[in-house]
């Protein structure tokens, strides 16, 4: 079985694909994670995220860097929704987003165009989103707990910003597959919001079986 799991930044997709991957037994990939060790390695190697050439250059890296606590800061963040709109960059990350979907037993995945480019056959989509403001609101709060002092009304701005940078781009922008559920979490708890995936990856499994 293989899951798609796609929405804007803070929208819960990555909790809610963590409770699936652990609900289900299956490997789970935060493709964000390996736009924002690109990013991560643009700043260090000092090259320029507006270059294409400068970005693809930054494609190459082990592991390891996959674990950098770096990877989470909000600028590495901002600075990936930059070189990921590079066609080049999204091209050197596909390979090991495919192999990863296709192993067998299955596996979930999340990010902006898991069910519409990586995983367009995958048999359960969900698009998850929220508002804004609940958006920059649960950033904020992440924010405080780690530490930094960034206003809520910046932590918003910069939310509207990758929003329309990710949904703007033309190469695999943010957009809901036509096959996908939409879950909207903005007035969810966690759980509330785990139960309603399972629900709707359970109905888009048995709508699959039944044709
Ligand atoms: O966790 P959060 O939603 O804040 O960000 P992320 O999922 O780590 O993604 C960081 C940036 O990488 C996004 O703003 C996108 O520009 C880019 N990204 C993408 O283009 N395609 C993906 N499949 C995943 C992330
Ligand atoms: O992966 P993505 O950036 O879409 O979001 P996330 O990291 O799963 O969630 C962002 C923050 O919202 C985390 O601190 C979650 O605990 C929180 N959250 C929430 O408060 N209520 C939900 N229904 C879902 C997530």
């Amino acid at each position: 079985m293989i899951i798609a799991v796609d929405g804007p930044a803070a929208s819960g997709k990555g909790t809610i694909a963590r409770a699936l991957a652990k609900h289900y037994k299956l490997p789970y990939l935060d493709t964000g994670l390996l736009y924002r060790a690109v990013a991560l390695n643009v700043a260090r190697m000092g090259l320029d995220p507006e270059s294409e050439a400068d970005s693809v250059a930054a494609c190459d890296f082990d592991d390891a860097m996959m674990t950098d606590p770096a990877l989470r800061d909000d600028d590495i963040g901002a600075l990936a929704s930059i070189v990921s709109a590079h066609p080049l960059v999204r091209a050197a990350l596909m390979q090991r987003q495919k192999r990863f979907a296709a192993q067998e037993g299955g596996a979930i995945l999340d990010g902006r165009d898991i069910g519409t480019v990586i995983a367009p056959d995958a048999d359960a989509k969900l698009f998850v989103k929220a508002t804004p403001n609940i958006r920059a609101q649960r950033r904020h709060a992440e924010l405080q707990a780690r530490g930094g002092t960034a206003s809520k009304d910046r932590v918003l701005a910069d939310i509207r910003a990758r929003d329309a940078r990710d949904s703007g781009r033309s190469t695999a922008p943010l957009v809901m597959a036509a096959d996908a559920a939409l879950l909207d979490t903005s007035f969810l708890s966690i759980e509330a919001s785990v139960q309603r995936a399972v629900a709707l990856v359970e109905a888009q499994r048995a709508k699959k079986a039944a044709v």
